[in-house]
């Protein structure tokens, strides 16, 4: 099929790129003149593993090309992806405005095309972005009052996690396709057919439902993380081990061990939005989501537990402490700094004054981007901890998991670890001379 796709951020960018490696025709539209000169030379502004080979490799094949151009970007296409940001608006809604700017663009690209043939299908337009549902109906509406030219909506909301978003793309779970005509239906399902062959299932169902389903999934995930923070708190100060208590809570088949992790609480540009979105829906209809509201708190308050760690152990005494800080993106394999711990963890350090020294593989200038020089950064983890009194990691990045806890030793100025993603078995760190804080364990001294 020939497709546009609207929005070349971490979703649009994945989703045009991998529908383009599969043989459809692809053109990414996107208003960052600078996002749209890189990726025409091959160069991915975001870090997703595995991406700059595929765009490379569909740019070699003339099947991916990108434009900022808001009027020939949409010439020919068959079905229309907008991908653009929804991000939160001061009350926690989902800010619209991006979704509705795209949809006047596409009104004007479909109001310039002939009449068209009989026979021919109507061109879809497919809101991939995370909506609050109804919002399709609305802007099915806003083209309609621009155009008499035929269409189609649908709704196809992603389920991609960063840093797996091309395996996620082309082995999903599911596929979530919302309609209002069968036939539209059928032509998504085809175009999802070559990532749904070991029989991953494609729903089609009505646009509500799609809409919903989206959030109702990041949601449960959230509730997920901020029950197992929940759990570990109170394991902490009753003396039980959270570790031991998720192996033996996650062997039942009901409950399984995926995002059941405790830590520092969730971050990224999905989660925090989507539940914040989810809350306002309540609102706005009049149903009461006290869960949802609680799983956001607990999420916000868990940054600040793990702080209080810090502040306790150096007894509010910060100001000139160095504090080395391992991991800033909001996960690990991705530079995506969105709602990631770190920046509320390296705000509270520099506020008391302490000479922060971080690094991160790969989010080291989305992260001085967000908070600037207000801190150092450096190339390799171990050269953070030059004269440091703690380290703090806030992501589990891979390489931080075995570190030389002797070398660790004789280059930092203190024993002390703060771990927001349990990367260490309490015994092993205190083996090696080191206090280690983490989530849901009682602290162990040298
Ligand atoms: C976004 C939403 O945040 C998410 O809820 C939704 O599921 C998918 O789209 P993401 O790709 O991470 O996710 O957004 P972002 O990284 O902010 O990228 C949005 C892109 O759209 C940016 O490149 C921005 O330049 C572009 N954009 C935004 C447009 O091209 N036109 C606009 O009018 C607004
Ligand atoms: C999420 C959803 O997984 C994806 O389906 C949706 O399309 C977009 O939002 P993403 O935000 O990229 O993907 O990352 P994810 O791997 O889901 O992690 C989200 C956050 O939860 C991260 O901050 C991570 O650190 C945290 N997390 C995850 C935990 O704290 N504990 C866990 O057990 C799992």
């Amino acid at each position: 099929m020939r497709l546009t796709i609207v929005g070349t951020g971490y979703v649009g960018l994945v989703t045009g790129t991998c529908f383009a490696n599969t043989g459809n025709e692809v053109v990414c539209l996107d208003l960052d003149e600078a996002k749209i000169e890189a990726l025409r030379a091959g160069i991915s502004p975001i870090y997703e593993p595995g991406l700059d080979d595929l765009i490379k490799k569909a740019l070699r094949a003339r099947r991916l090309h990108f434009t900022t151009d808001r009027t020939t970007a949409y010439d020919g296409a068959e079905a229309i992806f907008i991908c653009v940001g929804t991000p939160s608006d001061a009350e926690g809604r989902a800010d619209l405005k991006y979704i509705f700017s795209a949809a006047r663009d596409v009104a004007a690209a479909l109001d310039r095309r002939p009449p068209p043939a009989p026979g021919e299908l109507p061109p879809i337009v497919v809101t991939k972005s995370t909506v609050p549902v109804g919002t399709n109906a609305k802007v099915k509406e806003l083209i309609r009052s621009l155009t008499d030219r035929p269409f189609a909506m649908a709704s196809n909301p992603e389920f991609l996690k960063e840093g797996a978003a091309i395996h996620d793309f082309y082995k999903p779970d599911r596929v979530i396709i919302g309609v209002e005509d069968k036939a539209v239906g059928t032509e998504l399902r085809e175009l999802y057919e070559p990532y749904v062959r070991q029989g991953n299932p494609i729903f089609v169902m009505d646009i509500p439902s799609a809409e919903m389903v989206k959030y109702a999934s990041n949601a449960m995930l959230a509730t997920k993380i901020s029950f197992i923070n929940e759990i570990a708190n109170l394991s902490e100060a009753l003396g039980a081990e959270i570790e031991e208590v998720r192996r033996g809570m996650c062997s039942d088949s009901r409950i399984g061990n995926q995002f059941l992790y405790p830590g520092l609480g969730y971050g990224g540009s999905c989660f925090p939005k989507d539940v914040l979105a989810c809350v306002s829906m309540g609102t706005d209809s009049g149903t009461p989501t006290a869960l949802l509201k609680a799983v956001h708190d607990v999420n916000q308050a868990q940054r600040q537990t793990f702080i209080q760690k810090i502040n306790q152990h150096f007894a509010g005494e910060l100001a000139d402490k160095r504090i080395a800080v391992w991991g800033l993106s909001f996960k690990p394999r991705t530079d995506d700094v969105r709602e990631a711990p770190a920046i509320n963890v390296v705000r509270w350090l520099v506020a008391q004054g302490a000479d922060v020294v971080a690094y991160d593989p790969v989010a080291t200038e989305t992260f001085r981007a967000e908070v600037g020089d207000t801190i150092r950064y450096t190339e390799t983890n171990f050269d953070a901890l030059d004269g440091a009194d703690a380290l703090v990691i806030c992501t589990e990045w891979s390489e931080f998991r075995q570190p030389q806890f002797d070398e660790m030793a004789t280059r930092m100025r203190g024993r002390v670890i703060f771990d927001g993603r349990n990367c260490y078995r309490p015994e092993v760190v205190a083996e090696h001379g080191f206090t280690y804080y983490s989530i849901g364990r009682r602290p162990v001294h040298a």
